[in-house]
């Protein structure tokens, strides 16, 4: 029988990814085969084809390696499609017709593919799919005497997403530990040579220049959760990294904690439980400053996923509802949610009775609410943040409760997490904060592991993740981070 197979194979664009075609992925190879061939026509496409050239021929040592040149303008698919046109015709009539392969390619019935047309096997490698064994590290809060509680606790260390049977059965390797600081750490050595890191941000390990440039062997940087701002957005895409979060996946989480934090300040709730834990009872002493929350104007800076179900949420509570984005929500969807969009910031925050922060961590939106902005504020103003706590500068908000500017402060976000023992928002008068909770409920942690698994697979597979998910993508940043 006579075996034919051209291989295409299109190296990746990075540096760091040039070890990709593996020995062990060119052993994969092989394995796909039913039986070894003893001529193997391989067409390689890519930069730094002589590397790959050398290991082919090294493993196959009957292969007939022919090298290509990069073929890009087309994408991906075009340049595969037209280097196994060329394969066919340096092959000659013995070649099967091109269509069926063609198809396939268009499909993106990648990234393996091995067809037998009569006689003759194709075999195809997507230059996008991620083989061989991976080292993956994941950085989760350690939940300790909490971890056997509930089989559902997937976000932390004990339950590592719930995902390390199923990387382990395919041969990658999982490392997973709480400890993210300091130069002894055990995060810092995995640094070197670890392929993707899975974050939360929960507990961020903060990916730094530094931690970037060590890490040669690193591809990908997951976030299991929402907000990628731990991580260095510009190092990361200068060095060709892709950062990918599980969008959605626990927007409902934090609106719903979002919705809870208004009222326990608007009522003056915790002074009360409070007054009910240490044997006191005092109405007057809540009562003078609780109200309801009807008739209030509510402003969400940032309507995105979580400023979208807020103000779904509010809306029978009958209030005034304000939003400020960078984009004007379609009018429908406008008036369905019922507020009113505000173009100038600074023009809907005094208006505000609660005002709740919405919007990712950006250069834009660092320190936003400085002390000149706070001091334009209505006087008792209250304010939510689950979004990040470096978009308040820390003091000037600690300066504005102490003297009443702000009323009541709520949120679960700190800069940095965890937050130092002596952090000012832990002492500063009328505050409802709480370690970084509100997108990780059980719900929440069960959506973001499944994410985190799906782009994984689609990682090992070449697959593109969902759009929505990339952070940075081909050096580039996600539009509103840029
Ligand atoms: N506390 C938690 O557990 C938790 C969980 C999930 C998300 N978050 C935080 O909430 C943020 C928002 O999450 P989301 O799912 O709603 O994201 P999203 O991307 O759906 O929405 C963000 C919105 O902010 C707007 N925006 C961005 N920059 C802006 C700027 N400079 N000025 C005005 N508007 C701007 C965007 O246009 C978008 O509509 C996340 O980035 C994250 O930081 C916190």
């Amino acid at each position: 029988m006579h075996v034919l197979i051209p291989a295409v194979v299109d190296t990746p664009v990075y540096p760091n990814q040039r070890a990709a075609f593996s020995p062990l992925m060119i052993g994969r190879m092989s394995w796909g085969l039913s039986y070894r061939p003893t001529k193997v026509p391989i067409f390689i496409i890519g930069k730094w084809g002589l590397t790959y050239d050398t290991a082919l021929s090294a493993l196959l040592p009957n292969a007939s390696v022919f090298s290509g040149t990069l073929v890009r303008p087309g994408g991906p698919v075009m340049a595969m499609l037209r280097a196994a046109k060329h394969a066919m015709r340096a092959l000659g009539s013995r070649a099967p017709d091109a269509s069926p392969f063609a198809r396939m390619l268009h499909a993106r019935k990648l990234p393996f593919w091995c067809a037998r047309f009569k006689e003759d096997f194709w075999l195809v490698i997507n230059m996008q799919a991620s083989t061989g064994s991976k080292k993956i590290v994941g950085v989760f809060y350690k939940a300790n005497e909490y971890a056997s509680m509930n089989p559902k606790f997937v976000g932390c260390v004990e339950g590592s997403l719930g995902i390390r049977d199923w990387l382990e059965s395919q041969g990658h390797q999982y490392i997973v530990t709480d400890d993210k600081e300091g130069p002894n750490c055990e995060l810092e050595k995995h640094i070197p040579d670890m392929h993707v890191l899975i974050t939360t941000p929960f507990h961020p390990a903060y990916v730094t220049e530094e931690r970037i440039k060590k890490a040669k062997n690193l591809q990908l940087l997951l976030t299991a959760g929402i907000g990628s701002d731990h991580i260095d957005l510009k190092a990361a895409a200068a060095a060709g990294l892709t950062v990918a979060e599980v969008t959605g996946s626990n927007t409902v989480s934090v609106a719903e904690d979002e919705l809870m934090r208004i009222l326990i300040l608007v009522r003056n709730f915790l002074p009360g439980y409070h007054q009910v834990i240490n044997g006191d009872w005092n109405v007057a002493a809540i009562a003078y400053r609780a109200y309801d929350l009807e008739g209030k104007t509510v402003g969400t800076v940032g309507a995105g996923r979580i400023g979208k179900l807020l103000l779904q949420r509010l809306k029978p509570f009958n209030c005034n509802l304000l939003y400020h984005d960078r984009l004007k929500m379609e009018p429908d969807l406008e008036k369905e949610i019922g507020a009113k969009f505000e173009e100038d910031l600074d023009k809907m925050l005094p208006k505000c009775d609660v005002i709740v922060i919405n919007t990712p961590l950006t250069e834009k939106t660092r320190g936003l609410f400085n002390k000149e902005r706070i001091g334009k504020l209505k006087k008792g103003v209250l304010i939510v943040n689950n979004a990040r706590g470096a978009i308040m500068d820390t003091q000037a908000v600690a300066d504005a409760c102490s003297s009443g500017h702000i009323a009541g402060y709520s949120g679960d976000v700190w800069n940095p997490q965890p937050a130092p023992k002596d952090h000012p928002w832990r002492y500063m008068p009328n505050h409802a904060m709480t370690p970084h909770i509100s997108g990780t409920t059980i719900d929440g942690q069960l959506r973001y592991a499944a994410g985190t698994k799906d782009m994984l697979d689609r990682y090992f597979k070449g697959q593109d993740f969902p759009a929505q998910n990339y952070i940075v993508k081909e050096g580039k940043l996600a539009s509103q981070y840029q």
